[in-house]
């Protein structure tokens, strides 16, 4: 399958609502410690204290990027999927303005320009959303 432009289907920004920061709550420091809180939670309620309850926050247990220990994801409906690794327990902030960048967004893919280091350096993977995605000839 081949991934066409999204901005066909996205166009318009998007208020803040429509974008979701999920944080893996379950990933360990650098030590591999398994104390609690783990430091994945910590991102996460340091992502939420950031979010002025404006950005949807939310946890999932494992987004399977381990290896890079703290772990979050951005999501906007109908875009690009963005998974970050290497994240500190203090990135919540980083996580947020990705967050409102991608709202802002008229192409369904969260801006390079202005993208905090952590979400250049940190990111992992994006994934098309499916409706872009044509079968191969
Ligand atoms: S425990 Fe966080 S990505 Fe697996």
């Amino acid at each position: 399958m081949e991934a066409k432009d999204v901005s066909s289907t996205v166009s318009e920004p998007a208020g803040l609502s429509a974008v979701t920061v999920v944080v893996c709550a379950t990933c360990r420091d650098e030590s591999g410690s398994d104390d609690h809180p783990r430091a994945g939670m910590e991102l996460a309620a340091d992502a939420n204290a950031a979010s002025g309850g404006k950005v949807r926050v939310t946890t999932v247990d494992c987004l399977g990027n381990c290896s890079r220990r703290l772990s979050a994801a951005i999501l906007r409906d109908g875009c690009w999927n963005y998974v970050f690794g290497d994240l500190k327990p203090d990135s919540g902030s980083d996580l947020i303005e990705g967050a409102k960048l991608f709202a802002g967004s008229t192409d369904g893919r969260i801006p390079w320009r202005g993208r905090p280091e952590s979400l250049k350096r940190g990111l992992v993977a994006r994934i098309p959303p499916l409706p872009i995605l044509k079968d191969m000839a």
